[in-house]
């Protein structure tokens, strides 16, 4: 059974469970309340062994996330915005998330709407998706992350160019016709759903070291976690089926 929120909507199709931010009308921009609510939808799809992989939108055909809703910026003081930021905020559950999570860009993501694309483990666009952290235009900087992990995903110079000159650039690892963008994002995403979800998790978790350890830190864990896969019937199963020429049934045990 899953909850009910007020400002995203859940669609699970087989293996892939499908979060879209539903406030098309502010451009899905992000108030307190769809923070909250990204955060506890998360929290529901990782407890909830049939989802496999889950897909981020925004409603509508215009934008992904419009960044933070800057009306509940206006009378926030430093010390109560800083207490925002370090809540159970919605980019720590996607930073946390232990399945595979795609952005799905269909139109336009700024500022925060970026940050939680770049939070996610692949981005998929759309011909409409444009990207940017326009913060510095309202006179602050990127929060949710934009500082680090842009720099880490495209590198220290392009990311100064982004975030001091709010110019677009291309962040994504497919850009489609907009018709097609639910097709190709769905075609990954089910195509990252057959795999063992054990192995997914231990992959993610390996990748993800990439960026935030040292080299040889990064090499030590990944024999850990490579050693691990070995403990699950996933991997059993998966090479008895490779060896007698047949397509694996992973159970996630
Ligand atoms: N916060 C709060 N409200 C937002 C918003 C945001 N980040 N982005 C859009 N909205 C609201 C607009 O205020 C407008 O509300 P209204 O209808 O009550 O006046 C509504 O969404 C539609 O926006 P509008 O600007 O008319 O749509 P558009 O399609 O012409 O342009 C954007 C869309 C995203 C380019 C433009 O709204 C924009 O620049 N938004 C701010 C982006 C930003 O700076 N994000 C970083 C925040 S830190």
């Amino acid at each position: 059974m899953s909850q009910s929120y007020e400002s995203i909507l859940l669609e699970r199709r087989g293996g892939v469970a499908i979060v879209t931010i539903n406030r098309p009308e502010k451009r899905n921009a992000l108030n307190i309340q769809t923070r909250a609510e990204g955060a506890a939808v998360l929290d529901e799809l990782r407890a909830d062994d049939s989802v496999r992989v889950a897909i981020l939108t925004g409603a509508g055909d215009k934008a992904f996330i419009a960044g933070a809703d800057i009306a509940e910026f206006a009378d926030r003081s430093a010390l109560s915005q800083r207490e925002v930021m370090l809540d159970r905020s919605l980019f720590n559950a996607i930073d946390t998330f232990p399945k595979p999570i795609i952005a799905m860009v269909n139109g336009y993501c700024l500022g925060g709407g970026c940050e939680v694309a770049l939070a996610c483990d692949i981005r998929v666009a759309s011909e409409k998706a444009s990207f940017g952290q326009p913060e510095i235009n309202l006179g602050i900087m990127p929060g949710g992350g934009g500082t680090q992990r842009l720099t880490r995903l495209v590198g220290e110079g392009k990311s100064m160019e982004l975030i001091l000159t709010g110019e677009i650039i291309g962040l994504v690892n497919h850009v489609v016709p907009a018709d097609q963008l639910e097709t190709k994002t769905m075609d990954i995403a089910n195509r990252i759903a057959e795999k063992s979800p054990i192995a997914l998790r231990l992959a993610k978790e390996a990748i993800r070291l990439a960026s935030r350890s040292n080299l040889d830190e990064g090499l030590r864990r990944e024999v850990d976690l490579f050693a691990l896969c070995f403990s699950s019937e996933d991997k059993d199963e998966g090479v008895k089926a490779f060896l007698e020429k047949r397509k694996p049934e992973f159970k996630g045990k």
